[in-house]
C-alpha cells in the first residue's frame, strides 16, 4: 500500500536551491580531500539525515553520519568498480525489510544525496559488494535493518569551477540513453514526445545514477495522461547481492521525478495501477505509477 497523504508534490522544498540544479549538478565523486567536515556544514548535514521524510511506500528508512570510518581497520575495501580515495565520512543508511523497501530506500537516500550536494559535499552511492555489517555496526543501526547503499561525504579533491561543472554535467547527460530509449507513449514501441514541464520532469529522471548507470527506468504514457514506470532487469542483476539494486534505482527515480514534478508545479501523486494492455518486452516489470490532477 502507498503511503496515505504524501503522495503529492513536496510541499516542503527541502534545499537551499532548486532541486534541478542540484539534479543536474550531483554527479559521483570517488577522491576526497580527507580532511574533516567543516562544523557548521556537519551540523546542516545531520540535521537533514535525522529529519528523512516520509517515504512513498511507508517504510521505515534511518540515516546516520558515520564520522573517521576506519575502512582499513575493520577490513572493508571501498569501491567495487570505482576506487574511492580519501573518503573518511559516510552517510549510512538502513531501511527495515519489508515490500517495497528498496524503492523507499532509494528515494529517501537520493534526498541525502542532494542535500549534501545542496552543501556543496561530494558523494558516491556505493551498493555494490559492501561490507554492509561492518557500516551497520559502526552507524548503530538496529540489527533488523538492512544497509542497502552507503556514501562517503565530503570535500571532493579539486574543487571544480562553475564552467568545468557545468561542462561535466553536459557530458554526463551524454552518458545516458536517449530519451526515446526511455519514454513512450501508449506502448513501449513509440517514443514518447514530452513537451513542457514533463519533458523537464523527465530530463531530471534520466539524470538519476543508478548501479553500473544501467538506467533501468522505463515509463509508458497511457491515454489519460497517467505515467507507468517499469524496471528494465539487468540479465543476472538482481542475484549478484542480497540488495536489489534495480529496485534501489527506481525509487531514486521517483526522488528525482517528485522534486522535479513539485518544483515545475506538475500536480499529481504516486499509486499502483498496473496498466492493462502494454505489451511488456522481456524483462521489463511494472513498477508502479504516477496520476496527474489536484490532490491526486
Ligand atoms: C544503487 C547504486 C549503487 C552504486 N554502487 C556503486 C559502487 O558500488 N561503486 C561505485 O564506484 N559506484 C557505484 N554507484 C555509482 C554509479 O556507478 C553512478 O551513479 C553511475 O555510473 C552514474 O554516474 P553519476 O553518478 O556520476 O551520474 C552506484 C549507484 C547506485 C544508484
Amino acid at each position: 500500500m502507498l503511503h496515505d497523504g504524501w503522495l503529492r508534490p513536496m510541499q516542503v522544498r527541502p534545499f537551499s536551491r532548486s532541486a534541478l540544479e542540484l539534479i543536474a549538478e550531483r554527479c559521483s565523486h570517488r577522491t576526497y580531500d580527507g580532511a574533516s567536515l567543516d562544523p557548521q556544514l556537519r551540523a546542516r548535514l545531520v540535521e537533514a539525515l535525522e529529519s528523512p521524510p516520509g517515504t512513498p511506500f511507508g517504510n521505515e528508512v534511518r540515516l546516520e553520519l558515520v564520522e573517521s570510518f576506519d575502512a582499513r581497520a575493520r577490513g572493508v575495501r571501498l569501491g567495487t568498480y570505482g576506487m574511492i580515495q580519501g573518503a573518511r565520512d559516510f552517510i549510512v543508511g538502513g531501511v527495515r525489510p519489508g515490500a517495497r523497501d528498496m524503492e523507499d530506500f532509494g528515494f529517501v537516500f537520493e534526498l541525502a544525496v542532494l542535500q549534501a550536494t545542496d552543501l556543496g559535499l561530494g558523494t558516491c552511492w556505493l551498493g555494490g559488494t559492501l561490507k554492509r555489517g561492518a557500516f551497520a555496526e559502526a552507524a548503530g543501526l538496529p540489527e533488523e535493518m538492512i544497509v542497502p547503499a552507503v556514501s562517503p561525504v565530503g570535500r571532493v579533491k579539486a574543487r571544480r569551477s562553475l564552467v568545468d561543472s557545468a561542462t561535466r554535467a553536459l557530458a554526463r547527460s551524454s552518458k545516458r540513453k536517449a530519451p526515446s530509449e526511455l519514454f513512450f507513449e501508449g506502448s513501449f514501441d513509440r517514443p514518447l514526445d514530452a513537451g513542457g514541464e514533463l519533458a523537464q520532469v523527465l530530463a531530471a529522471v534520466r539524470l538519476a545514477p543508478s548501479a553500473s548507470n544501467r538506467q533501468p527506468w522505463r515509463t509508458v504514457r497511457a491515454g489519460d495522461g497517467a505515467l507507468h514506470f517499469f524496471v528494465r532487469r539487468t540479465p543476472g542483476y538482481a542475484s549478484v547481492t542480497a540488495v536489489d539494486l534495480q529496485r534501489i534505482d527506481m525509487g531514486i527515480a521517483m526522488c528525482h521525478f517528485q522534486l522535479a514534478a513539485g518544483e515545475l508545479g506538475l500536480e499529481g501523486g504516486w499509486t499502483e495501477m498496473r496498466p492493462e494492455g502494454i505489451p511488456l518486452p522481456p524483462r521489463v516489470e511494472y513498477a508502479f505509477s504516477w496520476r496527474p490532477g489536484p490532490g491526486a
